[in-house]
C-alpha cells in the first residue's frame, strides 16, 4: 500500500511499533475474544468516568519521565500526575498557600533557592506548588465539599535572588481513586493503590527549562511502594521539628511546626544556532 504524503514519520513509526508490539503481545498471551472485548470495555468505562489521565498516570507517567529526563543536568525530575491545575493564585514570597480557617495537619514552612545549574540565582522564577492536605485530599478535582478550589496551591514567585519561604501543611499519604475503573484494575492484580506523601513543585524561568518535580519524606511507610514508582532517592528529605515556645509565640503557632530546605537547580534552555 502507498504510503499517504502527509503522514508524520514520527507518528508512523511509533504507532507501527506500538501494534507490532500490542500483536506479540496478543499472541503471547493467546489473548481470547472475550478478554479483547472487556479491554474495550474498560476503556470505555474509564473514559466515560473521566479517569484516563488517572490510568496512564499511574501505570505510564514514571517510565517517561525516566525517559525523558534521561541525561538532564541539575534537580531530579518526577511525574506532574492528573492532579495539576494551571493559574493558581499568583502570590510573592513569602507567603502561605490558600487554606481553610482551622486547615488540620501540622504546618510546614519550605525554604530555599532556585538556581540555573550554572549557579545563577533564578530571580523571580515561579514556584508552582500543589499537594493533598493532612487528609489526602487535592483541592480542585471532584472535591464533595467545603475545600476552595485554590486550597494548598498556589504559583510562588520567588525574590530576585531566587529565594522562597512558603508556608504549607504537611501533606498525608493518599490513595490514588480507588472506586472507579483505575482501582479496579489495581485491586484486580494485587497491588495497593498508595502513594507516599508529596509535594508537587513545577518551577518556571524564562531562562530554563521548566523542572516538574516533587518532594517526599523520610519515613513515610510508602515511600519504597509508591503505587505510581515516582520516587527518586535525591528528591527525599528530612523535616525538622521545631517546637521552641518562644518561636513557636512568635510565628503565632500554638503548636509545633515541621520545616525544610531545599534547593532546586534548571538546566538552561537549549537555545539553537540561528
Ligand atoms: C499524584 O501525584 O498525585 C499522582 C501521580 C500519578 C498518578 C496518580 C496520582
Ligand atoms: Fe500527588
Amino acid at each position: 500500500m502507498a504510503a499517504i504524503q502527509t503522514a508524520d514519520p514520527r507518528l508512523t513509526e511509533v504507532v507501527g511499533d506500538l501494534l507490532a508490539t500490542l500483536r506479540g503481545f496478543i499472541r503471547k498471551h493467546h489473548i481470547s475474544h472475550d478478554e479483547y472485548r472487556r479491554a474495550v470495555g474498560f476503556m470505555m468505562e474509564t473514559a466515560a468516568k473521566g479517569e484516563i489521565p488517572l490510568l496512564f498516570d499511574v501505570f505510564l507517567e514514571a517510565t517517561v519521565d525516566q525517559v525523558d529526563s534521561a541525561g538532564r543536568a541539575g534537580t531530579e525530575t518526577s511525574v506532574e500526575g492528573p492532579f495539576y491545575a494551571p493559574n493558581a493564585p499568583l502570590m510573592k514570597s513569602p507567603c502561605t498557600l490558600p487554606h481553610r480557617t482551622n486547615e488540620p495537619g501540622d504546618v510546614l514552612i519550605l525554604t530555599g533557592t532556585l538556581r540555573s545549574v550554572d549557579g545563577e540565582p533564578l530571580g523571580a522564577a515561579i514556584l508552582d506548588m500543589w499537594q493533598s492536605d493532612a487528609q489526602g485530599v487535592y483541592s480542585h478535582f471532584n472535591i464533595p465539599e467545603e475545600r476552595a478550589p485554590w486550597n494548598l496551591r498556589a504559583r510562588v514567585v520567588a525574590d530576585q535572588n531566587g529565594r522562597f519561604e512558603v508556608q504549607t501543611w504537611v501533606p498525608s499519604p493518599y490513595q490514588v481513586p480507588k472506586d472507579g475503573p483505575t482501582g479496579a484494575l489495581l485491586k484486580g492484580i494485587g497491588r495497593h493503590a498508595w502513594r507516599p506523601a508529596h509535594l508537587h513543585l513545577r518551577i518556571t524561568h524564562d531562562t530554563c527549562e521548566t523542572l516538574t518535580t516533587q518532594l517526599f519524606f523520610t519515613g513515610d511507610p510508602w515511600i519504597d511502594s509508591d503505587v505510581v514508582g515516582a520516587v527518586k532517592q535525591s528528591l527525599i528529605v528530612t523535616l525538622d521539628k521545631h517546637e521552641d515556645w518562644a518561636d513557636l509565640q512568635k510565628r503565632g503557632f500554638d503548636k509545633p511546626y515541621y520545616a525544610v530546605s531545599y534547593d532546586f537547580t534548571l538546566p538552561r534552555l537549549m537555545r539553537k544556532a540561528a
